[in-house]
């Protein structure tokens, strides 16, 4: 029989990409999701690509009564929790809704996977959590100190996490430390599908080279980096899901931990890098202003990806060219996203 893993909100953008990297490698994702940011679209896309349909329950992943009907409907080996809200700046507006989805959610889910004796869980964390380290490369070990309410609370459940994972014996957790996840499954099928004007800078460009949207507004050209603007680390959404497995095949392979590794490349990129490559991919000229800095940003920053690559043996094989090339590819077969 196939391993059941329940995954919390599957049908959004790393959830969507890490059902069909699940089921690749032999599991049955059963999805929770509230649809709050997300459409059941995508879940249809996720059975094209794979011939197989995920089992999915419409249900908040604060609903207590609903989470345990989930775990009595059958045997569920482990979770991925992927649910949460993620916009940083919203989170500074409605701090407490950032709280009750992330942190309340996270709470609910973790008191019935324990009613239902799993133990095998991996959380979704953030970069997010490092705050302003004031250095380049981010190593696991650094202190946390994130500086706005989505990132507190990501650190917030982290360390819940780890609280739990002492209190009793059994618990395999995983918290992985996203830096930007970007791109699409090859297929053009699935891919990034921001409700209104993105936040993000590859989606933003995505949308300018498809015409929705004018011009890229590029937020400083004084950074101290090689050409002034801000340095990132992108993973191409398919890296961070085989990483999801990855980590699911250690976990359930050894002894109980609590397990903490940042999911990057290792390598930063620059905006008019990205820009660069965006315009290779897809042909089209991405127009852009250089503007004043964001508030919140920082200069640069990329992971520390050895530790992933040690335990996990688990490393990113796509590039830049790749993430815009398959970013385009969804763009261009999808420009009004799952909507039209
Ligand atoms: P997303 O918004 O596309 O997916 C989240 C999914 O969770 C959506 O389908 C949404 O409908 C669902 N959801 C939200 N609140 C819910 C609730 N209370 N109950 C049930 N379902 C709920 O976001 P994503 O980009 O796929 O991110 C997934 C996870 O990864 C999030 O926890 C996010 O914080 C984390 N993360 C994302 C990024 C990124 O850049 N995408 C970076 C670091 C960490
Ligand atoms: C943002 C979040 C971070 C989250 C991550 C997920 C903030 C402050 N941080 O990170 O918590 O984990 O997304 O991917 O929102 N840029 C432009 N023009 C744009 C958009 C972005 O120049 O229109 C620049 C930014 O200044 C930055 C780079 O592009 O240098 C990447 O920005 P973005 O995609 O928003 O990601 P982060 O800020 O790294």
């Amino acid at each position: 029989m196939q391993p059941v893993v329940l995954i919390t909100g599957g049908a959004g953008y790393v959830g969507s990409h890490a059902c069909v990297a699940l089921i690749e490698s032999g599991y049955l994702p059963l999805v929770l999701d509230n649809f709050s940011n997300s459409s059941v679209e995508s879940l249809r896309r996720v059975a094209r690509i794979t011939g197989v349909q995920p089992q999915l329950v419409e249900a908040d992943v604060r609903d207590a009564s609903a989470l345990d009907s989930v775990f009595r409907s059958g045997p569920i080996h482990a979770v991925m929790h992927f649910a949460g809200l993620k916009a940083v700046g919203e989170s500074t507006v409605q701090p407490l809704r950032y709280y009750a989805h992330n942190l309340a959610g996270t709470l609910a889910l973790a008191k019935a996977m324990q009613r239902a004796g799993v133990r095998n869980l991996v959380f979704s964390s953030s970069a997010t959590v490092y705050g302003e380290p004031g250095i380049e490369q981010l190593h696991e070990d650094l202190r946390c100190d994130p500086v706005n309410p989505y990132g507190r609370t990501k650190w917030m459940i982290e360390q819940m996490l780890a609280d739990l994972a002492a209190s009793e014996p059994g618990w395999r957790i995983a918290r992985l430390r996203y830096f930007n996840p970007v791109g699409a499954h090859a297929s053009g099928l699935i891919g990034e599908d921001p409700r209104g004007v993105p936040n993000n800078l590859m989606p933003y460009v995505s949308q300018v080279a498809v015409g929705r949207l004018d011009r890229l507004r590029v937020f400083g050209g004084d950074w101290p980096t090689p050409d002034g603007t801000g340095v990132r680390d992108y993973i191409h959404v398919m890296d961070l899901a085989d990483g999801h497995v990855a980590t699911l095949r250690h976990l359930l392979a050894t002894p109980p931990q609590l397990l903490t590794l940042n999911l990057g490349t290792g390598r930063g990129t620059s905006v008019l890098e990205m820009i660069r490559a965006f315009e290779r991919a897809s042909g089209r000229a991405v127009p852009y202003d250089v503007v004043d800095r964001r508030p919140g940003d920082i200069a640069a920053c990329w992971a520390d990806a050895t530790r992933a690559a040690h335990v996990l043996g688990w490393r990113t094989q796509r590039g830049i060219d790749d993430l815009c090339r398959d970013a385009w590819r969804w763009q261009q077969a999808n420009p009004r996203g799952y909507g039209g």
